[in-house]
């Protein structure tokens, strides 16, 4: 079998079968199968698509690369959360330790920045010393000892994964079902937790923009994790506004840090209250959402959440005084705040121009080598829905030169829209899927 004919028959939209979807991840784990033969493969599988039988083979094909945690014999159930690409979107840094500090094991694998979407991995990397390539021997040994684990693909788990999600975030592959489903079901299956919530994103800010996409890719998902013995959630969470206010890697942790002890934007923390009910119900420690509910919030309340998130870095490494101080953080040497430049309410803060402009800023990756800045980026100070006068602030960027700070005021100044009428706050959930 070569390559370039797996890759020519799904750009003339065959459809693969097992051993060539096997054969193709394979070669390309072994680095026989080359970035570029990859590259235009996936572009292929966006274009042409991938009927659900050839996702599941891709997905196993991605697990199999790399070993399949057992949990069983470690924690009596381990569980897991994973969003599939959105602006603001710091809830794993909130939700898992409320879920932890409720006694719930969760061990979880994570990626880096996706397109214009952040990534996990790179906020908790502005952490000073947080390490996210922990071997299979530390995931387990840390689930066992902290109840929590925060990490990325290694050469163990779902190595192809790592891979082929370095490619997709720099060669315009990233929106596609069966990518996207392969990808994040890989990770879930090889990291082992038996429950899995996905919180799945529709709207302009998110891979999928439509309901239907969304219940398609949340359905395709629910379904593979049944297929392999998991049980599986999918929530369908709104990403046309940013979520909470911040957007960058070091301003989405100090945002997290500000929820885990007490204040935070108030949608940012329902979104993760909710988050983590569904994680406690479909681990079994609550019986009803209510109940999970009500762990969750008591959680946060008597601080619990915020000391398991504390053992989380100092477990992994991490500075903890960086995070029980946050303005030891480094900020960007170009700090603007701009106001509004009329009153108004505001009905819409365009999510995918807010990612965008904070990639430009540096805060993602243009290319596969590109480093990371994790002082850049942006606060939203409104939500859709709010009334805010002229004059009053609109938006901050932090930025590392004058020139990308002048681009960007100009484009989240355009990125909000505004009406001389009192509209809607947006719904934070459309929907749930599977359970
Ligand atoms: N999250 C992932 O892990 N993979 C994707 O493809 C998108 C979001």
């Amino acid at each position: 079998m070569r390559a370039v004919d797996v890759i020519i028959k799904k750009r003339d939209h065959g459809e693969l079968t097992q051993e060539e979807i096997e054969f193709f991840i394979q070669g390309f784990t072994r680095g026989e199968i080359t970035d570029y033969q990859a590259s235009a493969w996936a572009m292929a599988v966006l274009l042409n698509g991938m009927n659900d039988r050839e996702t599941t083979d891709l997905t196993l094909a991605i697990t199999h690369t790399g070993d399949i945690l057992d949990l069983s014999g470690v924690v009596p159930i381990a569980v897991d959360k994973h969003s599939t690409g959105g602006v603001g979107d710091k809830t794993t840094l909130v939700a898992e330790p409320i879920v932890a500090a409720c006694g719930l094991a969760v061990g979880k694998m994570s990626g880096h920045g996706l397109g214009f979407s952040g990534g996990t991995l790179d906020k908790m990397e502005a952490i000073p010393g947080f390490r996210t390539n922990l071997s299979q021997a530390e995931f387990i040994e840390q689930l066992r000892s902290v109840g929590l684990v925060l990490t990325g693909q290694t050469a163990d788990l779902a190595p192809a994964d790592g891979k082929l999600y370095a490619l997709r975030d720099v060669t315009g592959t990233v929106d596609s079902i069966p990518l996207i489903a392969s990808s994040v079901m890989s990770k879930k299956i090889a990291a082992g937790a038996q429950a899995i919530v996905l919180d799945v994103k529709v709207g302009v800010g998110a891979f999928m923009q439509t309901l239907d996409e969304a219940r398609r890719l949340s359905q395709l998902m629910v379904s593979i994790g049944l297929l392999c013995g998991r049980r599986v959630v999918a929530l369908l969470s709104d990403m046309n506004q940013p979520l909470g206010h911040a957007v960058g890697n070091s301003l989405e942790v100090i945002e997290a840090v500000q929820t885990l002890r007490g204040s935070g934007p108030a949608d940012f923390r329902e979104h993760c209250l909710t988050v983590a009910s569904h994680m406690l119900m479909l681990g079994e420690k609550a019986e009803t959402l209510a109940e999970g509910r009500r762990m969750a919030e008591s959680a946060l309340k008597n601080g619990l959440a915020w000391q398991t998130f504390r053992k989380l870095v100092a477990a992994q490494g991490g500075d903890v005084s960086f995070v029980d101080d946050v303005m030891k953080f480094p900020s960007a040497p170009f700090i603007e705040m701009v106001t509004a430049q009329r009153e108004g309410y505001l009905l819409g803060i365009h999510a995918r121009e807010v990612g965008e402009t904070s990639l430009d800023l540096g805060a993602g990756r243009a290319k596969k080598s590109d480093l990371i800045d994790h002082s850049v980026g942006i606060m939203i100070h409104h939500k859709v829905g709010d009334r805010v006068d002229k004059d009053k602030p609109l938006f901050t960027v932090h930025a590392n030169s004058h020139e990308k700070l002048e681009q960007a005021k100009e484009r989240l100044l355009a990125a909000h829209q505004w009406s001389d009428k009192p509209c809607q706050p947006l719904p934070l959930f459309y929907g749930v899927i599977g359970e």
